[in-house]
């Protein structure tokens, strides 16, 4: 018989569990990372909208290779690094950024990698999925977490957090737009990061979530990508379409082997994933593939993204500029921040208050800034003022 002790819920998706149980009509979600739009509604856009109409329908249900669908492939490569480098980069499709991981990380641990390293503060499904992996997990030094008000990379101590890492440790870095915090490194800082890891021969795996939500341009924000590539480094990226085409419950998604032996790497991630979940699912590759592959197409996306990006950064200046009236303090914070994300420096109990009025976020003080609009933005900064002022 079973006999289990309770299993603690993933917190991003039970607070969405809450946030949909509370009755209150005023009730404001910032906790997933979801966009809204200014109206607080879900966005499908209307580039995928295109795409959904340009799809067939005698091939939809078939069966996709346990690689995924070539085309989405070698498209998705190169968005991520400028061209479709094909010599020494194989791909295999995934369930998403979450599911790239998860196939990046079992494959090292098949490999003989023992430890995986993110960053402290991260989004917490790394720590969960390299746990799954069988691998052991620890943080390196990111943010100063001593002055959150001007928020910057502690690189020192982030460099030398790397160098101490075992040889064959495996690190994971947030491409842009890094969550929880919204700050990424510099390009200098990357220069450092890239040549540390090249010293200590970590393998590196790339979290792409937020290609186009960082800076609004889907080009600057493989920055760190391309500087990986262009080390000459063996390196994986594991990309996500969820956030920059709206596409959350689709699941597609892609990892990227840089490596002179990428082939034999994707060779045995289709192992583990014929063994997990057989092969990916199809229609939302199609729409990306649809849209990527269309000159018209792809330029309504890249608008698109950049139109989200911008209202989320033009709803920054007009938090910080509420929050510096009413509370009298600088919030110069959330508009250097970049990306979905704010990590707003509210305590655990000021975040229990905000939860009090019906105004949700993470209990680490990150709000979801996507989820912020002109219709609630006033009742968030004066909740948050009233959390912060008691
Ligand atoms: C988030 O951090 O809110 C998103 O990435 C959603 C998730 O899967 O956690």
């Amino acid at each position: 018989m079973f006999s289990l002790p309770p299993t603690p819920e993933d917190p991003v998706f039970a607070l969405n569990r809450l946030f949909n149980a509370d009755p209150s009509p005023t009730k404001i979600s910032c906790g997933i990372g979801a966009y809204r739009d200014n109206s607080g509604n879900p966005t499908v856009l209307s580039c995928v909208k295109k795409a959904k109409d340009l799809i067939g329908s005698s091939t939809q249900n078939e069966y996709l290779p346990i690689s995924g669908d070539a085309e989405f492939l070698s498209l998705s490569r190169e968005l991520c690094f400028g061209s479709d480098p094909s010599s020494n980069v194989s791909s295999i499709q995934s369930l998403s950024g979450t599911g790239g991981l998860y196939l990046s990380l079992k494959l090292l641990s098949q490999i003989g990698c023992k430890k995986v390293y993110a960053s402290n503060p991260t989004w917490g499904n790394h720590k969960s999925l390299s746990l799954n992996a069988g691998l052991e997990y620890s943080t390196y030094t990111y943010l100063d977490l001593t002055n959150l008000s001007s928020p910057s990379i502690d690189i020192t101590n982030f460099l030398s957090d790397l160098s101490s890492m075992p040889i064959n440790s495996a690190v994971i870095l947030q491409a842009c737009g890094h969550n929880p915090t919204g700050v990424d490194p510099t390009s200098e800082q990357w220069d450092m990061i890239v040549e540390k890891c090249r010293e200590r021969k970590l393998y590196v795996i790339m979290d792409n979530a937020y290609q186009g939500f960082a800076s609004g341009s889907p080009e600057s924000d493989s920055l760190s990508i391309r500087k990986f590539l262009s080390s000459g480094l063996d390196f994986l990226v594991c990309c996500s379409y969820a956030k920059n085409f709206g596409l959350y419950g689709q699941r597609v998604g892609a990892v990227h082997v840089v490596s002179a032996d990428s082939k034999n790497v994707v060779d045995a991630m289709k192992q583990i994933a014929r063994a997990t979940y057989s092969n990916p699912p199809k229609h939302g590759s199609d729409i990306v593939k649809t849209v990527l592959g269309s000159e018209e197409l792809k330029k309504d996306w890249v608008r698109e993204v950049g139109e989200m990006s911008e209202r989320i950064r033009e709803m920054r200046s007009k938090i910080r500029e509420k929050l510096e009236e009413t509370t009298g303090g600088s919030w110069k914070h959330v508009t250097d921040q970049i990306g979905m994300f704010s990590y707003t420096g509210l305590s655990k109990e000021q975040v229990m208050k905000c939860r009090e009025e019906s105004v949700y976020m993470l209990e680490s003080g990150r709000v979801s800034v996507a989820g912020v609009n002109e219709g609630n933005l006033e009742r968030i900064c004066d909740v948050i003022g009233r959390a912060v002022g008691e």
